[in-house]
């Protein structure tokens, strides 16, 4: 049967009239050939609207670490709608969560809850200028932090639809959207990330104007590259040392990387994290953990941290049912989805040989990052910068008739049920692709 995309097209010029844009986040619109409507999901596949199945590497830009509808979930949440989604009012599930938090989050003394990961970065920028009583934050290009005015820069990805300029020279924050002012982005100085120097540089000289230096772990979200030695270790030393909030943003690191996230991982301890994707499976949840000095500011009144559905009976369980599934036997399934991850890199790199095509793999655990370029290595932004987005794009959209579904930027999430068999699928798909390239 010839590859079609018909209904989802059809669906999207229906969409288009009722929903602004046709899709629900902007970056969905750039799907090649259309913006994929979906039928159904169940374990490590997809089902479209028009029939097309795909073994799923997008997993929703990264929660589904379970995968679709998975059995533990679906008991979760099948409670959830016996005994009410949310309440308004506090429950146990929060306590359990906050509490299993607190014990698998090295750095987490308390914990807080909102909706996404863009909710939880605006609460630990507020606790960093509460608590220092300054207001300038540092963050560095090529790192995302969600959508709101006073963080989202541009950057340049292949699927934002307006990745618009690129800043990676320039020290000054230039806003991602129209809309947004550009002093909402006053408080903003960019930096290199994996450059100690610049940084020690620019604490030594402005440390008193500095609320937070906020950091990805590892840069997921564009080429998923690696902490220099020592560099991240250098940052915690030195917002010590000027009395700064360092905060990892891990909502795509915490989870996805083993249960204690990233600094866990790495033995860090920064003042707060960010959490969110991975941690609720699917289900809309984030929250912000850390040090008590810092999050009690919202016990003692100083800091509001508000929300609607904030900790709500529903994601909760579902939080707490993707945690302990991802806790047990030790873990065991992270090894799993390192194990898998390594079989497709390498695979990859093989085929890449096989079909004289130059490309590179960063792999970091269960996520990597599949570029094409003619450089041996990508170790920062300027470098991922020079990689053949559009390429990548057109492999993204052969991949889907070939059955699989992959991320236009080229960032791979894996699921804990993924299965051996998948992994030998997708290196068949990702041969035919690349030959057809
Ligand atoms: C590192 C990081 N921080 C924050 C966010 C924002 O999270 P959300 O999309 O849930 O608002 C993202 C989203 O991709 C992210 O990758």
């Amino acid at each position: 049967m010839t590859y079609t995309t018909k209904v989802s097209e059809q669906l999207f010029a229906e969409s288009k009239h009722y929903l602004a844009g046709g899709v629900a986040s902007t970056l969905r619109a750039s799907m090649k050939p259309a913006p994929l409507f979906v039928e159904s999901g169940k374990g490590a596949y997809v089902t479209d609207v028009d029939g097309n199945q795909y073994i799923d590497y997008l997993l929703a830009y990264g929660p589904l670490i379970l995968g679709h509808a998975h059995p533990a979930l679906e008991e979760a949440l099948s409670k959830a709608s016996k005994l009410g989604f949310t309440y308004g009012l506090q429950h146990r599930g929060e306590i359990e969560l906050a509490k299993l938090l607190t014990e698998i989050l090295p750095c987490a003394e308390r914990v807080a809850l909102s909706g996404s990961g863009t909710e939880a970065v605006m609460l630990a920028l507020r606790l960093s200028r509460a608590y220092t009583g300054k207001t300038k934050v540092v963050r560095f290009h090529g790192h995302f932090h969600g959508w709101s005015d006073t963080i989202f820069t541009s950057f340049p990805s292949t699927d934002m639809k307006q990745s618009a300029v690129s800043a990676a020279a320039s020290d000054s924050a230039v806003p991602g959207t129209n809309g947004q002012s550009s002093s909402s982005l006053g408080d903003i100085i960019m930096l290199p990330w994996n450059d100690a120097a610049a940084l020690e540089a620019l604490l030594d000289k402005e440390h008193h104007t500095i609320a937070a230096v906020i950091t990805e772990p590892i840069m997921c979200n564009n080429g998923c590259i690696q902490p220099k030695d020592g560099y991240l270790q250098k940052m915690r030393e030195l917002t010590a040392k000027y009395g700064i909030v360092m905060i990892m943003d891990e909502v795509i690191t915490g989870f996805r990387l083993g249960t204690s996230g990233a600094h866990g991982k790495f033995g860090l301890s920064p003042d707060l994290v960010t959490i969110g994707k991975a941690m609720g499976g699917g289900m809309a949840i984030s929250g912000v953990a850390g040090k008590y000095d810092i999050m009690k500011l919202i016990e003692d009144g100083t800091v509001s941290h508000l929300g609607t559905l904030n900790g709500n009976y529903a994601a909760t369980a579902a939080a707490l049912a993707t945690l302990h599934e991802l806790g047990k036997d030790n873990g065991s399934s992270y090894h799993r989805m390192e194990q898998f991850m390594k079989q497709l890199a390498d695979g990859i790199r093989t085929l890449f040989g096989k079909h004289q095509i130059q490309g590179l793999i960063n792999h970091v655990g269960p996520v990597f990052h599949m570029m094409f370029t003619d450089q041996s290595s990508v170790e920062d932004f300027t470098a991922f910068g020079k990689r053949d987005a559009a390429k990548y794009t057109k492999f993204a959209e052969i991949m889907l008739e070939e059955g699989v579904l992959v991320r236009p930027s080229g960032l791979w999430y894996i699921s804990t049920v993924h299965s051996e068999a998948d992994i030998e699928a997708t290196l068949q798909a990702v041969d035919r692709a690349l030959a057809r390239l």
